[in-house]
């Protein structure tokens, strides 16, 4: 992103903080709790925002040398990503074309992926390259690995989970491409992988990296611990980039620019921004974080439960001492991001699917949340203030009946 653009940032950040005021949005947001728990929405969901879109499911740094492969899913989809020979980053359907079994799991290295039923083999490129007992096929039906179309840019990888799905990685982005430049994505290297099945729909792990209305509340003795109540705990941006959002907050240091004439001032502006990318991934980084994190929730096999990826990566070339700081920060992060934030998001499911809240609020300092879930709406034909005058026509209902 052009200077100029960073330094306007940085001074509306500046501002927040030197007035100790934080942003707000146009709306408080009431809205129903179907779209954390309505089973038929969640099907729709799935086909809508993930099976006929093209996702950012990987960093280039899941892939860092020819062999590398990374196994995972999108929306109960199989994956699987290789980097070929030729250093080029493909995307395929996990499944052998035998009889569709898993040809591989998890990450890792290989020189190709042999079947564990029968033991197709098939190369780095996807081509099937062998197979026991062959003159008992028909050549025409021994085919390779199906591919996907898929893009690799400034260190991120999209994929489109449709064999024939459309994807052009400048248009998924917009804007967001040449903001996302400034976080030198391509330059971090993977320190830290986990996943889980979490006790969540997939979006309340979006919205907790799309608001830090929370922060001072829920990680008061972490991220509050770490850094300290200082006057730009409240400072942050809400940036909408088209369809995807950053949240975008001040580092400490970013006070000594009120002394600083702003031609010195330096091009990272003291700025860490949290990137929501449609529909469910979340980046992370910037000045001073000395690592960078790559959240992902697939929606599981029902509506309150979802696959959770969480993956931190440190620069390229750190030394052991500083490679020891970004472990340290990795273990900060692990016991926010899993004692703190999913605690809460369990909870916040819970409470939803025992009927105990007939509607929830996103507030004034939500705003990309309200932003994203209205996108979300309009993408599945979702009417929510119908939705929600429904619930309170019911409530009235009952009021006037037990009167
Ligand atoms: S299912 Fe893969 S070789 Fe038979
Ligand atoms: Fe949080």
């Amino acid at each position: 992103m052009e200077r100029a653009k960073r330094v306007a940032m940085a001074k509306k950040i500046l501002e927040l903080a030197n007035t100790g005021k934080a942003e707000y949005g146009e709306e408080s947001w009431e809205t129903d709790i179907g779209r954390f728990t309505d089973p038929v929405r969640f099907e729709v969901e799935k086909q809508k925002l993930f099976l006929e879109r093209p996702q950012l499911i990987a960093l280039s740094a899941d892939l860092p040398e020819p062999g590398n492969y990374y196994a995972t899913e999108i929306a109960g989809r199989p994956i699987l990503l290789v980097r070929g020979k030729d250093g080029i980053a493909r995307a395929f359907l996990n499944a052998c074309r035998h009889r569709g079994v898993q040809v591989a799991k998890g990450c890792g290295k290989a020189a190709g992926f042999s079947c564990p039923y029968h033991a197709w083999t098939y190369g780095l490129d996807g081509s099937l390259i062998s197979v026991p007992n062959r003159s008992a096929f028909e050549e025409k039906q021994l085919n390779g690995l199906v591919e996907l179309p898929s893009a690799e840019k400034g260190g991120m990888i999209l994929v489109h989970p449709q064999p024939d799905g459309q994807l052009d990685f400048d248009e998924f982005f917009g804007p967001m491409q040449d903001y996302l430049k400034d976080f030198k994505i391509e330059s971090y290297e993977l320190i830290h992988a986990y996943t889980t099945k979490a006790r969540i729909n997939w979006k309340h792990a979006v919205d907790g990296g799309l608001e830090s209305y929370h922060t001072p509340f829920l990680h008061k003795d972490t991220f509050g611990k770490a850094f300290g109540d200082t006057p730009t705990m409240n400072a942050l941006l809400h940036v909408p980039f088209g369809m995807h959002h950053a949240l975008v907050g001040a580092a400490g240091d970013i006070m000594q620019l009120n002394n600083m004439p702003e031609a010195e001032w330096p091009d990272h502006c003291f700025f860490n921004s949290t990137n929501s990318i449609f529909p469910n991934t979340v980046v992370g980084g910037g000045f001073p974080l000395p690592i960078l994190f790559f959240q992902r929730s697939e929606p599981g096999e029902k509506v309150g439960v979802c696959d959770y990826v969480f993956r931190l990566y440190g620069l390229k070339n750190s030394t052991p001492e500083e490679r020891a700081g970004q472990m340290e920060a990795v273990k900060l992060f692990m016991e926010v991001s899993q004692q703190e934030d999913m605690k809460v998001q369990e909870n916040s499911q819970i409470m939803m699917e025992k009927g105990v809240v007939p509607t929830v609020v996103f507030g004034k300092r939500e705003i990309n949340l309200t932003r994203m879930h209205k996108e979300y709406d309009k993408m599945i034909g979702h009417d929510a203030d119908k939705a929600v005058r429904e619930v309170h026509a019911r409530m009235k209902k009952h009021r006037q009946a037990a009167e």
